[in-house]
């Protein structure tokens, strides 16, 4: 399956099947210096079916976590690729969930003012969200997000059969982002992942129909000046949770949280049930003011 993405700064593929990592040399470009950048927890056979269809691999293993999506990295990653002679005509894949795509994505839109950026999401959260539409970032003084560009990928591959090796927790943070999607654009995909009996089964069609919600509002909206905005659905609050509960929220669980804030009580209620049913914990509070300071810095803010 594939599904094609129209921006302005670029057209990319994005290739959706069960097992492909082993086929990643035929949608990328891997015949020249690659580096993958993965982190810690993700399995050793997955970088290593990746590195033996690169021409010249390098691999970076970042620590798996929000907190490694910092400056110290970013540093790091550049340095390691300007010691290793990376000209604008290499590329970097990032291989694992959003921290890894996000700060490698960065890294990719700066070095040499930009080389091409490939992305392997292998959580829900990246596949049904962050790969795609160019979103790159570091976190700084505390503020998620704060530091960043958007420049997207020249591809996308997404095997699901990655979320396998997830942890369940993990796997349910990310549906959260496309329950996300599905209350901005689709009372059909919504009313599939509540009535779902299989979520395994069925995240196939999640992956694909989230995709499909975000490629529209990424190629009407690129860089977020209009309609894109929606996408952030929970974001404003979700961010201030994230960093204030200091890693024990994940970002979906925290986007959940933030969902509650901002809807109606008859749509709060529905979510309530829904996120109960996958699991997550919306039994955190934090102090107002502590919100309030954070949600200063929020991207949409004006005046
Ligand atoms: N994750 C929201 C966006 O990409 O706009």
């Amino acid at each position: 399956m594939k599904i094609k993405v129209k921006t302005k700064q670029r057209n990319y593929d994005i290739h959706i099947e069960n097992s492909c990592l082993s086929k990643a040399s035929k949608y990328f470009n891997l015949n020249r210096k690659v580096l993958i950048v993965t982190d810690t927890n993700i399995p050793t056979k997955y970088i290593d079916t990746i590195k033996a269809q690169c021409k010249e691999p390098f691999v970076y293993i970042i620590k798996a976590g929000e907190k490694s999506k910092n400056f110290d990295n970013y540093w790091k990653i550049s340095d390691y690729l300007i010691d290793n002679n990376f000209s604008r005509k290499d590329c970097v894949v990032a291989l694992g969930g959003g921290v890894v795509g996000d700060l490698a994505c960065f890294v990719s839109s700066t070095i040499n003012r930009g080389i091409d950026f490939y992305n392997i999401p292998t959580s829900t959260l990246a596949m049904v969200d962050s790969s795609i539409g160019g979103k790159a970032a570091i976190n700084e003084k505390g503020i998620k997000n704060i530091i960043g560009s958007f420049y997207q990928p020249m591809g996308v591959l997404i095997s699901l059969d990655t979320l396998n090796t997830l942890p369940k927790r993990q796997f349910y943070n990310g549906v959260v982002e496309a329950i996300k999607m599905a209350c901005t654009s689709n009372k059909e995909l919504f009313e599939f992942i509540y009535n779902s009996k299989d979520l395994d089964k069925d995240i196939k069609h999640i992956v694909i129909k989230s995709l499909k919600i975000k490629k529209d509002i990424v190629e009407r909206d690129t860089n977020e000046q209009g309609i894109r905005k929606i996408l952030n659905f929970g974001h404003t609050f979700g961010h201030a949770f994230e960093i204030l509960s200091n890693g024990k929220l994940y970002h979906g669980e925290a986007v959940a949280n933030g969902m509650l804030y901002m809807s109606s009580n008859d749509v709060k209620e529905k979510l309530i049930d829904i996120f109960n049913r996958y699991h997550i914990n919306l039994s955190y509070k934090f102090d107002i003011k502590d919100i309030i300071e954070l949600i200063k810095h929020d991207k949409k803010a004006s005046d």
